[in-house]
C-alpha cells in the first residue's frame, strides 16, 4: 500500500478553462436518460430497467466476516458493476457515453433529431443508412470493446475492435458473434491501442475511441457518482468528516476509477477516499505516480512482466489524463497477487453469491490495508467497486474457482448469469 503524499482535495477544484467541469458529469448523467427508451429498445434486458444502466449497492456483511474485518474499523459495501447489464462491466459507464455522444452528434448534424424527438427513431431506416457509413473502433484489453462494439453494432456502425493476440479467446469469440469486427494485434494492450489508434486516423468515417485519452469516456464514467450518492442516501449513509467514505477501484490504463473517483470529489470533496488497486506485475497507476511529474513510466522499466490473470488490468502504462486528474485527489494504491484475486472472487461467491471476475476481485484486499488507520473507524463506509464478471462463461468460471486456497465444498453453486 502506497499513500500519496501529495494528496490535496482543494487543488483539485478545475479552473474555469478546465475540461473537467461538474457539468460534464451532470451532462453524461442527462445524455443517459435521453437514450434510455432507445437502449430499452435495443437490449431486451434492459427491459426492467427502463434502459438505464446502473447497479445496486450491497451490504457485505458476510464478506466483511470473512474478510475478518471488525465492526469497529467501519461497514463494508460492494458497488456492483459486475451486474451492469449489456456489457457486464464498469467499462458500460464510459464506452456507452462515448457512443451514445457520437450517435447523438451524427444524428443532431443530420437532422434526425428535431427538438420533441423520440431517440427510438434512431433505430428507423434513416438513421441506420446513416451509421452504416460510420465506423466506431477502439483498442481494448476486452471489456472497453465489449462495451463500445456492442452498442455500435446494434445502433448500425461498422463496429472493430483491436486486441492483443493473447486477449481473452471467449471476449473475442463474443464480440465476433455479435457483428463486431476483431483485429487482432501481436504484443500488448497498449499496441493494440496504437495500432487501432492509427489506423482509424487514415478514415475520415471513423471515430476512435481512445481509452488513454478520451474526455468522453472519463464522464461517462463520472456519473457513476451521481448515481452511488443518491444510493448512499437511500441506505441512510452519511458522509462528512466524522463518517469517511473509502473507495476501492480496480485500476488498468486508469480512465475508469479516475472517472469515478473524480465525480466522488466533486459531491463529497475531502471527504472520500479512493484507493486504486493493480495487479503486482501491472501497477502501471503506480508507477505513474512514484516518477517526476512529466514522466511517462512503464511497468516493463521496473523489469515487471504485465502479466496477470486480471486481464482487463493488465496495462503497462497509466493514461495521462487519468494521472494528471488523480495526482492531487488519489488518497493510495495497492497491489495484490493473483492469488489474491482467486481467493477473493471465491470468497465473494461463498459468502455474498456474488459472481465476479479477477480484475474485479482487487479491491477487497484495500480494508485490510488500512486496518488501524485513522479511516478506518467504527462510523467508515468502505466501498468495494467490483467492476466485472456478468458474461464470463460458466466454465472460464470454474476455472477461476478451483485456482481459489478455498475448497470447493466451502462456496456455494455457481448460479448462471449469461
Ligand atoms: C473488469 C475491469 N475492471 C477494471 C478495469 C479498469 O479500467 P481502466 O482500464 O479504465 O482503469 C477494467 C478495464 O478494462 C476492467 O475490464
Amino acid at each position: 500500500m502506497w499513500i500519496n503524499p501529495g494528496r490535496n482535495p482543494a487543488l483539485a477544484i478545475g479552473a474555469s478553462n478546465s475540461p473537467f467541469q461538474p457539468a460534464g458529469m451532470q451532462a453524461a448523467r442527462d445524455r443517459f436518460t435521453r437514450f434510455a427508451p432507445l437502449l430499452g429498445q435495443l437490449f431486451p434486458e434492459l427491459t426492467a430497467s427502463g434502459g438505464r444502466i446502473e447497479s445496486p449497492l450491497l451490504p457485505a456483511p458476510a464478506m466483511q466476516e470473512a474478510l475478518g474485518l471488525p465492526a469497529d474499523q467501519g461497514r463494508l459495501w460492494v458497488k456492483a458493476d459486475h451486474s451492469l447489464p449489456v456489457a457486464g462491466s464498469v467499462k458500460a459507464r464510459g464506452g456507452f457515453h462515448e457512443v451514445l455522444e457520437v450517435t447523438e452528434r451524427l444524428a443532431l448534424a443530420n437532422d434526425l433529431l428535431p427538438s420533441d424527438a423520440d431517440y427510438r427513431s434512431l433505430c428507423g431506416p434513416h438513421a441506420r443508412a446513416l451509421f452504416a457509413h460510420h465506423q466506431i473502433a477502439v483498442g481494448s484489453t476486452g471489456n472497453l470493446g465489449m462495451a463500445i462494439g456492442v452498442l455500435a453494432a446494434a445502433l448500425g456502425f461498422r463496429a472493430v475492435v483491436h486486441m492483443s493476440t493473447d486477449a481473452k479467446e471467449w471476449k473475442k469469440q463474443r464480440l465476433r458473434q455479435r457483428g463486431v469486427e476483431v483485429v487482432e494485434h501481436p504484443g500488448d494492450y497498449e499496441l493494440a491501442v496504437a495500432s487501432g489508434r492509427k489506423l482509424a486516423q487514415a478514415d475520415p468515417l471513423c471515430h476512435f475511441v481512445d481509452d488513454e485519452r478520451s474526455l468522453s469516456l472519463f464522464m461517462g464514467y463520472s456519473a457513476a457518482a451521481l448515481h452511488l450518492q443518491s444510493q448512499l442516501q437511500a441506505q441512510g449513509v452519511t458522509v462528512d468528516a466524522q463518517h469517511p467514505l473509502i473507495v476501492y477501484l480496480p485500476c488498468g490504463v486508469g480512465g475508469a476509477p479516475a472517472g469515478i473517483a473524480w465525480g466522488l470529489h466533486q459531491l463529497f470533496g475531502k471527504n472520500v477516499h479512493c484507493f486504486f488497486a493493480e495487479p503486482v506485475q501491472s501497477p502501471c497507476f503506480l508507477v505513474h505516480m512514484l516518477a517526476p511529474e512529466g514522466s511517462s513510466p512503464s511497468v516493463y522499466d521496473y523489469g515487471l512482466t504485465n502479466k496477470t490473470e486480471a486481464d482487463g488490468l493488465a496495462v503497462p502504462r497509466a493514461s495521462q489524463l487519468a494521472a494528471a486528474v488523480m495526482r492531487p485527489l488519489l488518497a493510495g494504491v495497492f497491489t495484490m497477487e493473483d492469488q489474491t484475486l482467486f481467493d477473493h472472487l471465491a470468497l465473494l461467491l461463498g459468502t455474498q453469491g456474488l459472481r465476479i471476475e479477477p480484475s474485479a476481485a482487487a479491491g477487497f484486499s484495500g480494508p485490510g490495508h488500512l486496518r488501524d488507520s485513522a479511516l478506518a473507524c467504527p462510523n467508515a463506509n468502505h466501498v468495494v467497486w467490483t467492476t466485472g464478471g456478468l458474461l464470463v462463461p460458466d466454465t472460464q468460471y470454474q476455472v477461476f474457482l478451483q485456482r481459489s486456497a478455498y475448497p470447493s465444498n466451502q462456496v456455494a453453486p455457481v448460479q448462471s448469469t449469461t
